[in-house]
């Protein structure tokens, strides 16, 4: 709403008098004052939007006045009414105390009115102006709030989704598990170990912690085979074998085609894969083994030499180590052997059994 309300201040009664009959046509609500001090009273009470006021005045002159209203008012326009004489020095005045205009007296009645009219629209202007800045700020204050807000729900969200994913792919792989371990502690295993050659290796941290997180899947397709394969005591028979080999390519199916799967894929389908080429199920050699599967070969052999199984007990550390350092170059990639041996031998990986 525009704000219409003028002050005028004079110490003449006459002269308000004869500016309250000039502007009685004109949409304003006027008030007036006698004095500075009866101005400022005033401004206290009611929302101005322009004082007009006279120079020459007892106690308080105008330019004293405005530059007091100005300091407490600053979006109240200030015009000064002075005789023609003291026009100069009002001018240095206007500057200092940043008045919109000046009028003189005797002033024309047009000139005043004129000048009137447009001090109400610079008000209104800059009220409207400040409004818009406040809303603005205050919008952008609860866009922030909003972003905030927005940010860490998708983090909180995020880390549900991951943990899901990693307790889903978790209860899979026991799920799959074939020597009676329920509780997930051998694929458990087989993921820090998987983890700790990989860093070995030179991996950073988030490239070792997906291919361990992976590691989980790679017996995943046993789901497929029989417990009278899985569980038998003694050495299976070339069918029984044949079936036993099918896992990997078994779970590699189960893996599905996503491009988030596809090194759980590799490990799944590659795990018994030999680095002199006499593994399963293709018979790859050397580098074309994906170097995840052989990190995962090595960790799972380790794993099961130094566990219980079905078929056979738990080797002493030592032991399987002697073991496996016959088998590097054979079964393992040298470089992944040495990173596990150099991980074990320096304690730098604690082997629980
Ligand atoms: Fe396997």
């Amino acid at each position: 709403m525009k704000n219409q309300s003028l002050l005028i201040v004079d110490d003449e009664v006459n002269v308000i008098k004869s500016l309250k009959r000039l502007l009685l046509n004109e949409d304003y609500t006027i008030y007036s004052a006698n004095s500075g001090a009866e101005g400022l009273e005033l401004l206290e009470n009611n929302v101005i939007g322009v004082v007009m006021s006279d120079q020459r005045m007892p106690e308080m002159d105008g330019i004293t006045f405005l530059e007091s209203v100005r300091q407490r008012y600053p979006y109240t326009v200030r015009i000064i009414l002075t005789a023609h004489a003291s026009l100069d020095s009002a001018i240095a005045a206007i500057r200092h105390a940043r008045l919109y205009d000046y009028l003189i007296k005797p002033w024309s009645e047009n000139v005043l009115l004129n000048t009137l009219a447009k001090a109400f629209e610079y008000h209104n202007l800059i009220v409207d102006k400040k409004r818009l800045e406040q809303k603005v700020h205050e919008q952008n204050d609860e866009l922030k709030h909003i972003n905030t807000n927005l940010e860490a729900m998708v983090s909180q969200r995020t880390e549900q989704l991951q943990e899901a994913v990693e307790e889903g792919i978790l209860m899979l792989a026991t799920a799959a598990e074939a020597n009676d371990d329920d509780t997930g502690d051998h694929v458990k295993r087989i993921q820090s170990l998987t983890q700790a050659i990989c860093i070995e290796l030179g991996m950073t941290s988030a490239k070792a912690e997906e291919i361990g997180f992976f590691s989980m899947m790679h017996d995943v397709g046993k789901i497929h085979t029989p417990d009278s394969i899985l569980k038998k005591p003694g050495s299976l028979d070339a069918e029984e074998w044949k079936i036993m080999k099918d896992h990997s390519a078994a779970g590699e199916l189960i893996l599905g085609n996503k491009p988030f799967y596809k090194i759980a894929r590799e490990i799944a389908r590659s795990h018994h894969e030999r680095w002199d080429g006499k593994g399963y199920p293709d018979g790859l050699k050397g580098d074309a083994i994906p170097l995840p599967a052989r990190i995962v070969n090595v960790a799972d052999v380790f794993d099961a030499l130094t566990h219980k199984r079905v078929y056979k007990p738990a080797w002493p550390v030592a032991q399987a180590l002697d073991e496996m350092r016959k088998m590097s170059g054979e079964n393992f990639d040298p470089d992944v052997a040495n990173a596990f041996f150099a991980l074990i031998d320096t304690g730098k990986f604690k082997v629980s059994e």
